[in-house]
């Protein structure tokens, strides 16, 4: 099971649930398009993770070290991020 936490709750994603779809699924406003890992819409700020963060297929969206992709990554264990938009 994996534990999500945000600046608003604490939740777990169900089986096979993108973390995108999770912190929808849970009221969250996230950006996303392409779901996919193309556009980077997505981004939201990775604070810390008990596991590595994967893409099983690498995206081609870039992102910042701190930044993951929550339409297309890997998740485990527990995971604290900062969902909100991440403005330039
Ligand atoms: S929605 Fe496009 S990279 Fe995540």
């Amino acid at each position: 099971m994996t534990w999500v936490i945000t600046p608003k709750m604490q939740f777990y994603l169900h089986d096979d649930e993108s973390l995108l779809d999770g912190l929808l699924r849970t009221g969250h406003e996230v950006n996303y398009q392409c779901r996919d890992g193309y556009c980077g819409s997505c981004r939201i700020r990775k604070i810390s993770s008990s596991h590595a963060v994967v893409y099983p297929i690498s995206p081609l969206a870039m992102v910042d070290e701190d930044e993951i992709l929550p339409c297309c990554c890997q998740v485990q264990g527990v995971i604290h991020i900062d969902h909100e938009l991440i403005v330039e």
